[in-house]
C-alpha cells in the first residue's frame, strides 16, 4: 500500500490528493454504513422487546368468547358502574369520554382493578367529533355499543336546549353512523322516563304516549326515533332502556357518583341529600307540598345503580339482530319525596335541615314505571329497593371521598 501510494504521489500531486480523498470517503462510506445497520438493528431491537410491536392490539382484534363493548360517557356515574360490572364478567371494554362531565378518577379505579392488557382502555375523544369518532371504530373491533355519554340535567337543558340537542340527538347519530360503517350492530341505548313527560296515567308502561315536556326528554325522543327509524334497515340488534331516577352506588365501594361542583345546583336529589350531610348547602329544599299525594310531596322511582347495570347485562344477552326491545327500568313502586329525605337522615344519621318551598314549575306529582315487561321478557327485576339501603350504600363511598375523585389533572 505505501509503495502503491509513494509511486502515485512520485507522479502527480493532484493525483496523489484524489487517492487519499477517495480513501477517506471510502472509509466513511462504510462507517456510515455500519452506524446505520447497528442503529437499525438496535431499534428491531428495542422494537421487539416492546409488548406491542409485531402483535395489533388485543382491542382491534376479534377473540372468540370475547365480548368487545364500546361504553360511552363511561366515565361517568351509570357508565362507570356498568364498566365495572362488564368487566367482571370477563368482557372487554373501551371508554370513550371527554371528560366533561365523569371522572378519570374512576377509570383509575377501573384500570386499577383490571390491569391485564386487552381487558381496558380509554379514549379520550369528543363524539361530537365525527371524524375522532369514525377513527375509534376503524382501530377498534367493537362487538357492542352502550351509548351512556350525555348531558343529563332537565333544568340545563331549559336554559341551554342546544347544548342537549347538539350532545345528545346529533351524538347519537354520529355514534350509530359509525357502528353502520363498521358493521357494529349491537346498541344498548341509554333512554329516559323524562321521554313520557307528564303522563296522566300511572303506572308509566311502554306503551304509555311520550310526550316530553323539556328538551332533554325531547332530545332522548328524537334520538330513540332515529334509532327506531334505523335498526332495520342495518339489521341491528337495539336495546332501548328508559331509566326512572337512578341512585346509589357500588356494594364494595369502589365507585360512587360525583357530579362536578358547578354541576351541584343542577342536581339530583341524592346529591343534594349528601352535600347536605356533609354541611357542604345548609339543608334540603323540598319544592312543593299540596301535590294530589299522600304527604303533598311529589312521587318518584328510584332504581338502584347496580340492579341498573344488571338490566343492561341482561339487554346485552337478549338483543337480537333485526329487533328492538324497549323497557322502562324501575322498581315499579313510587317513594314521596318526603319519605327519600327521611331515608337519607337515617342512612347519613344526620338531621338534616329540610326547607319546604312552594312548587317548582314543570315537576310533575307523581312517576313510577311498571316494570312487568322488562320482567316477563328479559327475566330481570329490582333487588335493591331498599331506600335507606342504598343510600347508605352511596354515603359510605361520599364519606369516605370528601373530595370525590379528586381533583383531575
Ligand atoms: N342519572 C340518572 O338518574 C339518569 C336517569 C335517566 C337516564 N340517564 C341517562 O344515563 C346516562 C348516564 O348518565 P349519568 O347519570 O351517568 O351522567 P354522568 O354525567 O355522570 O355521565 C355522563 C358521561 O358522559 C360523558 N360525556 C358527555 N358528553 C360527552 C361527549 N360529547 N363525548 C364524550 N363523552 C361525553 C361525560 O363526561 C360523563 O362522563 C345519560 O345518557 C343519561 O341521560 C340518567
Amino acid at each position: 500500500m505505501q509503495s502503491v501510494g509513494r509511486t502515485r504521489r512520485s507522479r502527480s500531486p493532484s493525483f496523489r490528493g484524489m487517492a487519499y480523498a477517495e480513501t477517506k470517503k471510502k472509509n466513511n462510506y462504510v462507517g456510515k454504513i455500519v452506524l446505520a445497520a447497528t442503529l437499525t438493528a438496535l431499534c428491531i431491537l428495542m422494537l421487539k422487546r416492546s409488548s406491542t410491536f409485531g402483535s395489533p392490539s388485543p382491542f382491534s382484534q376479534r377473540d372468540p368468547g370475547v365480548t368487545h363493548v364500546l361504553v360511552t360517557g363511561g366515565a361517568g356515574y351509570i357508565g362507570s358502574h356498568a364498566a365495572l360490572r362488564l368487566l367482571r364478567d370477563s368482557h372487554r371494554v373501551t371508554i370513550v369520554d371527554n371528560l366533561s362531565r365523569g371522572n378519570i378518577g374512576a377509570v383509575r379505579v377501573l384500570q386499577a382493578l383490571f390491569p391485564q392488557p386487552g381487558r381496558l382502555q380509554f379514549i379520550y375523544a369528543d363524539l361530537g367529533d365525527a371524524k375522532a369518532v369514525n377513527k375509534i371504530f376503524s382501530e377498534n373491533a367493537f362487538d357492542a355499543v352502550i351509548h351512556f355519554a350525555a348531558v343529563a340535567y332537565v333544568g340545563e337543558s331549559v336554559s341551554d336546549p342546544l347544548k342537549y340537542y347538539h350532545n345528545i340527538t346529533a351524538n347519537t347519530l354520529t355514534v350509530l353512523e359509525a357502528m353502520a360503517a363498521h358493521g357494529v350492530q349491537t346498541l344498548i341505548y341509554s333512554s329516559t322516563c323524562a321521554t313520557y313527560g307528564e303522563p296522566e296515567k300511572m303506572p308509566i308502561t311502554e306503551e304509555t304516549p311520550q310526550h316530553p315536556i323539556n328538551p332533554y326528554g325531547k332530545a332522548k325522543k328524537m334520538s330513540e326515533d332515529i334509532i327506531l327509524d334505523f335498526y332495520k334497515k342495518a339489521n341491528m340488534a337495539v336495546m332501548i332502556l328508559r331509566y326512572f331516577n337512578v341512585i346509589g352506588s357500588d356494594p364494595e365501594g369502589r365507585l360512587g357518583e360525583a357530579p362536578r361542583p358547578e354541576l351541584r345546583e343542577q342536581g339530583r336529589i341524592s346529591g343534594a341529600c349528601f352535600d347536605a350531610a356533609r354541611g357542604i348547602i345548609p339543608g334540603l329544599k323540598v319544592r312543593g307540598t299540596d301535590y294530589k299525594t299522600q304527604d303533598g310531596t311529589c312521587i318518584r322511582d328510584y332504581i338502584d345503580v347496580t340492579d341498573l347495570v344488571d338490566a343492561h347485562v341482561k339487554a346485552l344477552e337478549k338483543a337480537k339482530p333485526g329487533e328492538v326491545g324497549i323497557y322502562n327500568v324501575g322498581t315499579g313502586r313510587g317513594r314521596s319525596v318526603n319519605e327519600f329525605v327521611e331515608a337519607c337522615k337515617k342512612a347519613t344519621g344526620v338531621d338534616i335541615k329540610v326547607d319546604f318551598l312552594p312548587r317548582r314549575d314543570g315537576d310533575y306529582a307523581e312517576v313510577y314505571s311498571d316494570p312487568r315487561k322488562i320482567k316477563r321478557e328479559l327475566n330481570w327485576s329490582a333487588q335493591h329497593t331498599d331506600l335507606q339501603e342504598s343510600l347508605q350504600m352511596a354515603w359510605r363511598w361520599q364519606k369516605s371521598h370528601r373530595d370525590g375523585y379528586g381533583t383531575p389533572p
